[in-house]
Order: structure tokens, then sequence, then C-alpha cells
């Protein structure tokens, strides 16, 4: 019995379908493995974690998740990090290009140090990225040591600043009494030369949040009559408050957050 055009279309799709649909079972059933195994879904939780934390929906954490450790490594050291860091310093360097520069020698720009500068990913390996608590005696002792290395992005966009004529100012929480020397030098061995001021913590600061502290230090600047065009830091404590500057930069940090 002859089959007509129809039937056979028929018969064509539906073998179509079938083999379509037991291909798409196998891939399913290969890929079951991955999509349960622990490694799997603790990277899916871990990339939402850091995206929380990057949008600062995450607040006053105080360790990264210790399911995250594997996660936190790979990301700071196997390139993304890097690449995250390559792209939004391009941000700040066009955004660099297109101000209208008054050249009045009151141009300023605000960086952060630790973890924008200066990287202690280093450091923080010995604490397990982060899931291991703050210790400020240990930390302490490790910037003594004045050995962080440089961002090299965020060491291209502060060349970048010097030589167009800004007024580069450091800002940081690292307490001045105990690390002012060593963060001198160890900025300067790192090539961060040029800049106007380091501003560090003092005592009349002692006890006050980041963003209070921050602020307010901004805030003196543009008394001083200083016009902060951009502001670069790894915490939303670098960046909140008053006198934030007309634009900010925010560089991920996913090991540990500063009020
Ligand atoms: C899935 O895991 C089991 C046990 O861990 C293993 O025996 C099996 O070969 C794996 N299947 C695939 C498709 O990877
Ligand atoms: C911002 O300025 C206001 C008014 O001076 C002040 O009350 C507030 O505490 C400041 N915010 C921060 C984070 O310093
Ligand atoms: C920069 O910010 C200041 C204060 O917020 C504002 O007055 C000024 O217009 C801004 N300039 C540009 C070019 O956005
Ligand atoms: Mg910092």
């Amino acid at each position: 019995m002859a089959h007509g055009v129809g039937e056979t279309l028929v018969l064509f799709l539906l073998a179509v379908y079938f083999s379509k649909g037991m291909s798409i079972r196998h891939h399913h059933e290969s890929n079951d493995n991955e999509s349960t195994s622990s490694s799997f879904i603790d990277g899916r939780f871990c990339l939402s974690w850091r995206l929380g934390v990057e949008t600062n929906n995450v607040l006053l954490w105080r360790t990264v998740p210790t399911q995250c450790l594997q996660y936190v490594e790979d990301y700071l050291i196997h390139g993304q990090y890097d690449r995250d860091l390559e792209l939004i310093m391009e941000q700040a360097l066009s955004y660099v290009d297109a101000i209208p520069l008054v050249a009045d020698g009151m141009d300023g720009w605000i960086l952060d140090v630790d973890d924008t500068c200066l990287s202690n990913i280093y450091y923080y390996k010995s604490k397990k990225y982060g899931c291991d608590p703050y210790d400020p005696l240990a930390f302490r002792a490790w910037a003594m040591k004045g050995g962080c290395t440089a961002l090299p992005p965020v060491l291209t966009l502060f060349n970048k600043l010097i030589d167009k004529g800004f007024k580069v100012f450091l800002l940081t929480g690292r307490d001045e009494g105990t690390l002012g020397q060593v963060t001198i030098d160890n900025l300067h061995n790192q090539g961060f030369t040029g800049y106007e001021r380091l501003m560090m913590r003092t005592m009349v600061y002692k006890g006050k949040s980041a963003a209070t502290y921050k602020s307010d230090i901004r805030k003196q600047l543009e008394d001083e009559g200083y016009r902060i065009w951009g502001n670069v830091g790894d915490q939303w404590s670098d960046l909140q408050g008053n006198s934030s500057g007309n634009r900010t930069f925010k560089i991920p940090n996913p090991m540990y957050f500063v009020p």
C-alpha cells in the first residue's frame, strides 16, 4: 500500500521529532551529573552572592561563605577579576578623555589605596580569600612589609590623570601613625608618584565609619575649591555619602566589606 505525500511528510516529521527528542534527552542525561553536583550548585550560588555584594544589595557581611572559597579564588586569580578591572578602568579612561578640564589646578580626582591602587590578594590568600574573619593585627603586619603590588589598570589610570594635569588625592582608611611611611614607600615602589596628597586616617576620625570619614575629607577638598571629577574605590563606603565626585567607579572586591 502506497503512502500519500501528506502521510510521508507526517512520518518524516515524527521521525525527526523522536530523533531530536532522544538526542535532547541524552543531552540532558549527560548533563545531569554536572547540574546536580555540589560544585555546580555552589558556583551558581556564589555568582549570585558576588553580584549581590558588588551591587551593594548584600551588606555588612563579615566573611565570604565557606562554599565560595573555590569560586572566589577562581574569580580572583584565573583572569575574570583582571578582565573586570580592565573594563571598569577603560570606562574611567574614556570619561577622563571627555572631561573639559578647567586647568586652573583645581581639577581633582580621588583614588582609594587598598585593593584599588595596591593589591592585597596575596595576603588574603592566607585568609582563605576572606572566608576567615578580618584579622586587624595580621593585616597590619602585612601592610608594614610594604610589599603590596600595583593593580596595573589602576596605575594606568593614575598615570593618565597625572599626565592630563589632574590633582590626584589618595584617600585611605589606613592609620597615619602606624602605616604612614610604609604606605608612602609602597606606593612609590609600585609607581604611584606625582600625586597631590596621601590622606590617611588620623585620631580625629577614630571610630568613624569609612563613609563618614571619607565624605568629610572630600568635603574639605571641595571647600578648598577642588572639583572632584572622579572617585575610584573597591568599597561602596569609598563612594557613598557626600561630595562623592561627578562619577564614581566601583572596583570589584569579593573578599571583605568595609562599612
Ligand atoms: C555520573 O556520576 C556517577 C557517579 O558519580 C558516575 O558513575 C557516572 O559515570 C556519571 N555519569 C556521567 C554521564 O558523567
Ligand atoms: C552628609 O552631609 C550631611 C549634612 O552635612 C550630614 O548630616 C551627613 O552625616 C553626611 N553624610 C556622611 C556619610 O558623612
Ligand atoms: C559635576 O558635579 C557638580 C556638583 O555635583 C555639578 O555642579 C557639575 O555641573 C558637574 N559637572 C559636570 C560636567 O557634570
Ligand atoms: Mg580599598
